[in-house]
């Protein structure tokens, strides 16, 4: 039997005003179909609405048309709460503050209302998950490279043990070794801890390696679905005619 989708999109349109009050028409016909412990990319042209369809999964912002389901349930009959617990966010630009990796990995947990007993088992947990040494809990969030960064921002979307990963271009700011890292990492927290990831990325060859499946985003609407190795095939590598 065919698998349900975790996440589905159907049509799905979002219109926008912008600072002098004209409407704009930031997402067409978004058609997204995303397994249970798959990995999916999401690649299109910059402004094609890559980020715009994760908001929506998060309830960041809401659709104007169209239907988004979450485990076959209507997005809008999720509570906010629970529906942020299933599904993390890790955004394109670090959202990680000034203190130590500590503070920052407790984050979500602390609002919880964690028990100070459990803090550092937490903690050590999530750390171990991103693959960087217990020691680096205690430093301070300056010191680290681009890469560590990296792996402490998902570190902390990790804390509130979501279902679902969505990440906005988790490597776009990084050198070739730590791309590297991140990608690995992406692999392992899907072969590993069984995570369903959603990622965006503008490059080709990052998402044949990573995903089971990609959506191709063009001006506001899902132009391809599939496997990339058919999309490769179909159109070569070159994204220039997108
Ligand atoms: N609040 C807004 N007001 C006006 N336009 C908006 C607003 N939010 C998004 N847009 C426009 O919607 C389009 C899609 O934006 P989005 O950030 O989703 O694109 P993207 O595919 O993630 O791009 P990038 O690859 O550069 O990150 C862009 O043209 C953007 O300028
Ligand atoms: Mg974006």
């Amino acid at each position: 039997m065919a698998q349900d989708p975790i996440i589905m999109m159907n049509h799905v349109g979002l219109i926008k005003t912008d600072h002098r009050g004209r409407m704009i028409s930031v997402l067409k016909d978004i058609k997204l179909s995303v397994l249970s412990t798959e990995i999916h990319a999401l690649i299109g042209p910059s402004g094609s609405g890559k980020s715009s369809i994760l908001r929506l999964l998060n309830r960041l912002e809401e659709a104007t048309s169209g239907d988004i389901y979450i485990e076959g349930k209507t997005i809008g009959q999720w509570q906010v709460r629970d529906l942020r617990n299933k599904i993390g966010f890790v955004f394109q630009e670090s959202s990680l503050f000034p203190g130590t990796v500590m503070d920052n990995i407790l984050y979500a947990p602390r609002i919880r209302g964690i028990k100070k007993s459990k803090e550092k088992s937490v903690a050590k947990e999530m750390i171990a998950m991103v693959g960087l040494e217990e020691s680096f809990l205690d430093k301070e969030i300056t010191r680290l490279s681009g890469g560590e960064k990296q792996r402490v921002n998902i570190a902390r979307t990790l804390a509130a043990k979501p279902e679902i990963i969505l990440l906005d271009e988790p490597t776009a700011a990084l050198d070739p070794a730590s791309t590297q890292t991140i990608e690995q990492l992406i692999l392992n927290l899907n072969q590993e801890y069984k995570k369903t990831i959603v990622f965006v990325s503008h490059n080709m060859q990052q998402v044949k390696r990573l995903s089971h499946h990609i959506a191709v985003i063009k001006q506001g609407e899902t132009i391809y679905q599939g496997t990339a190795e058919d999309f490769i095939e179909q159109h070569g590598e070159d994204m220039s005619f997108l």
